[in-house]
């Protein structure tokens, strides 16, 4: 009897403490994911992605949340890019556009590295890195968009979750750099 009711007591404060934890922490971040995401172009896709992803839901301000998000982008550049490395040896008639492919997804990864060492202090120079990334994506899709097989069918959509992911990257190191020139500004 006595275990059974502290067994009950455990599970009503673990499921009370999630009502009154999480709302809170919720509230917090939102502010900040609804500043990054009024900058870019599907703002309920940007909702969606930063509040389900906990690095950018537990993010307390837009700088640790520009770094989540870039950091999202880069791990599904690197996806990518292997999943282009891997067309490459698998489909031999197409290995040379897989491999083109792959290059271009090393260049995302590479700026967008790049964006996340700038963005504390040159943001500017950090939304520059990510959207030069828009110049691979044409690459891509020039390469192996109107290719019928199911590995180029694979990697256009992969490219489609890619732009989406650095137009959310775009909006946060937009958000940084601006709060950065109003900062500079009151100074
Ligand atoms: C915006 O994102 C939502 C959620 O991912 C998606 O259902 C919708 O089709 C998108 N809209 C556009 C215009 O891309």
């Amino acid at each position: 009897m006595a275990s059974s009711s502290g067994c009950f007591f455990v599970v009503t404060m673990a499921i009370l403490s999630q009502f009154l934890l999480a709302p809170a922490s919720a509230l917090i971040n939102r502010e900040y994911i609804d500043a990054n995401c009024q900058r870019v172009k599907n703002k309920s896709f940007c909702v969606q992605t930063l509040t389900t992803y906990p690095p950018a839901a537990s993010a307390t301000g837009l700088l640790p949340l520009a770094e989540a998000v870039v950091s999202l982008a880069v791990a599904h550049a690197e996806k990518t890019a292997g999943f282009a490395a891997e067309s490459a040896k698998k489909e031999a008639a197409l290995t040379t556009q897989f491999n083109e492919c792959h290059d271009a997804y090393v260049g995302i990864v590479a700026s967008l590295k790049s964006a996340n060492l700038q963005l504390k202090d040159t943001p500017d120079t950090a939304n520059y890195d990510v959207m030069v990334s828009g110049d691979e994506i044409k690459r891509v899709k020039d390469t192996v968009g109107k290719n019928i097989d199911k590995s180029s069918k694979t990697l256009m959509e992969m490219t489609l979750q890619m732009e989406k992911l650095l137009d959310l990257a775009a909006g946060a190191t937009d958000a940084v750099d601006d709060d950065d020139e109003n900062v500079h500004r009151r100074a």
